[in-house]
């Protein structure tokens, strides 16, 4: 285990007995301590099952996990107290009140009562004013929250969120935002999967995507998004074009929206050579534009584009 590591996944393998694929395929990954990782990929690919492998919810068929240095299966209980887990699947009904739930889970693990940090959590949360209410009279959204004010409960070292952004509205989702950086602040290893590829974009130090089971992907966020960014330029045109004129064809550029835009694209090595020659060209080949705009591309697109190539 290297110094800055929390949790170290070794070639962990997983058949549910009921499928003919492998819900994993020999994944291996590091988590350093401290850092906001987000493992994005699509339905089905397999990041719930390696949560739940991860925080001993599900077995894997093979394979290995340390957190902090402890086997998860040999030191189960200390392993275990080191993670929160916020799952995928809301809570069902209950008839506990929001603060018994949340000193509940605190005292599962084995913790002194500690009703200020709780408290704390259930401000972050705007749940505080909710503290009496059972749980099954919450919205959705509050039940998704006091599954994050339930896994905090105990402190825990690394945090697992199963998309806990499912069904939280925007604003709530900032303030959830800021408390998970805020978890990181105080040194918290924080483990996410979203649909949201903002969300991504916003918090994460590191991405990993995983795609059929297999991790194909984990690179840091800032040079994955600059590594495949494109920076595309959109002319759009005084007068429509019928067909891309020859001159333009030594470029990487598409005529869109009946001939009216020319879309320029480059990556980010090459964007000034790139774009100064070719509004040189342009106006050799008097191509004239009325307006242009200029945007990067967002991790959304930049995932979609790995998840075809893999
Ligand atoms: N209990 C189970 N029994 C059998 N197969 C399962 C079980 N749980 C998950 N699977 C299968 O394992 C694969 C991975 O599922 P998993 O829930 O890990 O995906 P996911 O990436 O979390 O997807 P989503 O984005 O929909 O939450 C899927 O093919 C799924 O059908
Ligand atoms: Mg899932």
């Amino acid at each position: 285990m290297s110094a800055t590591e929390i949790l170290s996944i070794t070639s962990l393998h997983k058949h549910y007995g009921n499928s003919p694929q492998p819900a994993l395929e020999n994944v291996s990954l590091s988590i350093k301590a401290g850092e906001i990782f987000a493992l994005l990929g699509p339905n089905g690919a397999g990041k719930t099952t390696l949560i739940n492998i991860v925080t001993g919810i599900v077995t894997p068929t093979s394979g290995s996990i340390a957190v902090g240095g402890f086997d998860s299966v040999r030191d189960f209980r200390k392993t275990r107290q080191m993670i929160g887990l916020v799952p995928q699947e809301l809570l069902v009904e209950a008839f506990e009140t929001v603060w018994d739930t949340v000193r509940f889970s605190r005292r599962l693990f084995g913790k002194a009562p500690q009703d200020t940090y709780l408290e704390q959590i259930l401000h972050d949360l705007s749940l505080w004013d909710k503290r009496h209410q059972p749980i099954r009279y919450l919205s959705g959204g509050m039940k998704r929250r006091l599954l994050i004010a339930k896994a905090l409960a105990h402190e825990p070292r690394v945090l697992f969120l199963d998309e806990p952004s499912a069904g939280v509205d925007v604003e709530l989702r900032r303030s959830m935002w800021d408390l998970v950086k805020r978890l990181r602040g105080e040194g918290v290893t924080i483990i996410l999967t979203t649909h949201y590829l903002e969300e991504a974009e916003e918090m994460a130090d590191r991405i990993g995507i995983i795609n059929h089971g297999k991790l194909v992907m984990v690179e840091d966020k800032d040079s994955l998004m600059q590594r495949l960014g494109k920076k595309q330029v959109i002319f759009t045109l005084s007068s429509p074009l019928s067909v891309l004129p020859p001159a333009l064809r030594d470029f990487t550029v598409e005529l869109n929206s009946q001939g009216r835009q020319l879309i320029f694209s480059s990556d980010p090595s090459s964007t000034t050579k790139g774009i100064s020659r070719f509004l040189q060209t342009l106006q050799a080949a008097q191509i004239n534009f009325d307006d242009f705009e200029s945007k990067n591309s967002s991790l959304e697109e930049i995932f979609i584009q790995l998840l075809r190539s893999s």
